[in-house]
C-alpha cells in the first residue's frame, strides 16, 4: 500500500483574490482603482497593505508592493491611488487592469500614519507629494479625524496641474458626503502647490514651510508643538527633508506605541 502524498496546507497569510471594480486614469503617471473588499479585511484609516497581480508563467511568485488604502475604513470597497512606472515590476502591468480583472490583496495592514500615533492637539496637518496623498484620502473621509481636531489642513504638492485632480476633486466632493459632509465645513482645508507649472502657490512643501508662505496661505501661526500635529507622506527625500524641518519647530516623531507630535510614511512606488 502506498501512502497518499500529504496535502499542502493552505497558507493563512496568502493574499486573497479580489475583483477590480473601477479604474480611472488621471495622467500618464497616475491612476486610481477600486477592488472588492473581503468582509474579514479590517484596517485602521491611514494604513497600507500589500497589493499584487497573479503571477505570470515566468514568475515563481507574484510581485507584491505596499499601497496605502485610500478609501475610508467604513467603505465596502477598497480604493488605491497609484503611480505608473514604465518598467516598474508591478505598476507596468497594474496600470493595464480593467474592471473584472483579479488583484491580489495582502492580509496584514500596517502603518504609522494613524491617528493613534499622535497626541491630541488642535490642528492636524497632512503634508503630501504625488501619490503620498493616498493615506490622506482615507483619513479625510474618516469622522474620527474631525472628532479629534478642530482644524485639518491637507497639503498636496505635485509637478503639474493634472496631478492635483484626484485630491482636489475628492476634497471638493466631501461637502456632499453623507458621513463627514457637515464635519468638514469650516474645518478642512486643502492647500495645493505645483513645482513645474504655474499655480497660485508654487514651490515644494519644504520651501513653503521655510519661507512661511504655507502658514500665510493657511491663515495659521507657524507650527507649534503644543497645538500642531503633522503627518508626512511622499518620496523618501521629501520625507527626510520635511521631517527635518518639522523638527526645527520642536515637534517630535511618534509611533503607534509612543504617540507624539508627528509621523511619517514613504509613499511606495514600483
Ligand atoms: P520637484 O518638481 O521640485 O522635484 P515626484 O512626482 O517626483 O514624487 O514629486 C512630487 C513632488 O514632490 C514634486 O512637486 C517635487 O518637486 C516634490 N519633491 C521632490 N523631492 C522633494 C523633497 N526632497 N522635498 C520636498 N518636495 C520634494
Amino acid at each position: 500500500m502506498t501512502a497518499a502524498a500529504p496535502l499542502a496546507k493552505p497558507n493563512p497569510n496568502a493574499p486573497t483574490e479580489e475583483t477590480v471594480l473601477e479604474v480611472e486614469h488621471f495622467t500618464d503617471r497616475l491612476f486610481r482603482f477600486t477592488i472588492t473588499r473581503p468582509p474579514s479585511f479590517r484596517f485602521r484609516t491611514g494604513e497600507f497593505i500589500m497589493i499584487g497581480l497573479p503571477k505570470t508563467e515566468d514568475q515563481r511568485k507574484p510581485i507584491m508592493r505596499a499601497y496605502s488604502v485610500a478609501s475610508p475604513a467604513w467603505d465596502d470597497k477598497l480604493e488605491f491611488y497609484s503611480i505608473k512606472v514604465e518598467n516598474g515590476p508591478l505598476t507596468s502591468r497594474l496600470q493595464a487592469i480593467e474592471p473584472g480583472d483579479t488583484v491580489l490583496l495582502g492580509k496584514k495592514p500596517v502603518g504609522t500614519l494613524v491617528l493613534d500615533a499622535l497626541l491630541p492637539g488642535k490642528r492636524l496637518w497632512m503634508f503630501s507629494t504625488g501619490t503620498g496623498f493616498a493615506p490622506f484620502a482615507s483619513l479625510v473621509r474618516d469622522p474620527e479625524t474631525y472628532e479629534r481636531y478642530d482644524e485639518v489642513i491637507v497639503t498636496h504638492t505635485c509637478r503639474e496641474a493634472g496631478e492635483l485632480t484626484y485630491s482636489t476633486r475628492l476634497i471638493e466632493d466631501l461637502i456632499n458626503d453623507p458621513l463627514v459632509g457637515e464635519m468638514v465645513e469650516g474645518k478642512l482645508k486643502l492647500i495645493t502647490s505645483l513645482t513645474r507649472e504655474d499655480h497660485p502657490l508654487e514651490g515644494r512643501i519644504t520651501t513653503l514651510i521655510e519661507s512661511g508662505e504655507l502658514f500665510k496661505a493657511a491663515g495659521t501661526p507657524p507650527l507649534n508643538p503644543e497645538h500642531d500635529r503633522v503627518m508626512i507622506c511622499g518620496s523618501m527625500d521629501m520625507i527626510n527633508d520635511t521631517k527635518a524641518l518639522v523638527e526645527t519647530f520642536g515637534l517630535e516623531e511618534g509611533a503607534n506605541s509612543d504617540p507624539k507630535q508627528f509621523v511619517v510614511e514613504k509613499s511606495f512606488v514600483g
